[in-house]
């Protein structure tokens, strides 16, 4: 007999009570017994949210070792890969094991199909026992072990049109081209910082398609090394080099190619920190931010755009909206360019 679960997962949280299992500081990773309403999956691949994965190289001075110790500290700690510094986790490609009885009838899924996760790392109960491999350049590890999804948890298929890895990798930042899709508008000026990275070019992708040919698409790219991906990119009008935590510098950079107008949205796709103001400062009055990056403060954003008197709306990266999924797989069909280019980074 089964025990009834919470729809949230909040029968999983030890600590501390009453909390969700996302700010839970810990949560229960033993799974010899599931609850009614859980999906026990044995997992093949970890997809690490790039801030934190980006956090723990950084830490881990690059080496994979120090990094897979890092990795099974944080699980065995918090039963979760919630990287404590960051707050953030990533998603995972796993194969179904066990379905909770009041599942089973309901969720058009069985034993054996291959899914990923398309909640937060930071809150899902996993157990790691053996790193089998680190893709350190993909934000990817194999392993053994194993995860439960909650009865709330959004999960998908995984197509078979498409190579695993690159799946992995694309579901992983689905909620930011189908935000872009919401946010764009014919004729927009929008900025994409980060370009170059996973999230960032589909956001280009996506931002083109909304802004249309009277709309201009900005690739802010970090460092020159790489600005191909953007510059041989058929849906960016311009690339430009410039530094988000430089915020001046990127405000005079932007000043230039449009004629001091600044743009209606911006998109920070950015993997480290204080690049907030960068967004801020580039953005026309009434115009709006979208800050996907896990590395943005809430409050370095709130405060310093009142600090700069930006009468701007500033929008939390939600990861998740409704066909977020489906809008980014489809993405990855329609564009041949990212197709090459995605499979030739991640899989
Ligand atoms: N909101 C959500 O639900 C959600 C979900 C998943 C991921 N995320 C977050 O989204 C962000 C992007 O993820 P991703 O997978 O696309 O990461 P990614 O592939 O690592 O791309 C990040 C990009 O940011 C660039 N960058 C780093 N510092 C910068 C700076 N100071 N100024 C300008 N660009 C800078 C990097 O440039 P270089 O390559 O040249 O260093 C890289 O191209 C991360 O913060 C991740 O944590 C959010």
């Amino acid at each position: 007999m089964q025990k009834p679960g919470n729809p949230y997962g909040t029968h999983r949280v030890i600590e501390p009570k009453g909390v969700l299992p996302q700010p839970a500081l810990r949560v229960d990773n033993n799974f010899t017994k599931i609850y009614d309403n859980e999906i026990l999956c044995d997992v093949i691949t970890l997809n690490i949210d790039a801030a934190s994965f980006t956090d723990i190289k950084d830490r881990a001075g690059n080496d994979p070792e120090k990094v897979a110790k890092t990795m099974l500290d944080i699980v065995s700690q918090f039963g979760k890969h919630k990287n404590p510094r960051t707050g953030s986790g990533g998603m995972f490609i796993g194969k179904v094991r066990e379905i909770g009885n009041s599942l089973k009838d309901r969720i058009g899924l069985k034993k054996g199909d291959r899914i990923a996760s398309l909640v937060s790392l930071s809150l899902t109960p996993l157990r790691i026992d053996n790193i089998k491999k680190i893709h350190m350049e993909k934000d990817q590890v194999d392993i053994n072990g194993q995860a439960v999804l909650f009865e709330s948890s959004i999960w998908a298929k995984i197509p078979n049109d498409m190579p695993e890895t690159l799946v992995l990798a694309v579901l992983d930042v689905a909620g930011a081209p189908a935000q872009v899709d919401r946010l764009v508008e014919p004729g927009d000026t929008v900025a994409v910082i980060g370009a170059r990275g996973k999230s960032g070019l589909l956001c280009c992708y996506q931002a083109k398609k909304k802004a249309g040919p009277s709309g201009k698409v900005i690739a802010v790219v970090h460092r020159l090394e790489g600005r191909e991906d953007v510059d041989n990119a058929p849906f960016v009008d311009l690339s430009v080099v410039g530094k988000a935590d430089q915020a001046l510098e990127l405000l005079e950079t932007i000043e230039k190619v449009t004629d001091g107008k600044l743009c209606n949205k911006v998109i920070s796709c950015v993997s480290r920190e204080n690049c907030e103001m960068g967004a801020v400062l580039i953005t026309k009055d009434k115009g709006k931010v979208y800050f996907f990056s896990m590395a943005t403060s809430f409050t370095k954003a709130a405060l310093g755009a009142e600090g700069v008197g930006k009468d701007i709306e500033m929008i939390v990266g939600n990861g998740y909206c409704q066909g977020h999924a489906e809008l980014t797989l489809n993405l990855m069909r329609e564009s041949g360019y990212l197709m090459d280019l995605y499979t030739r980074r991640y899989c």
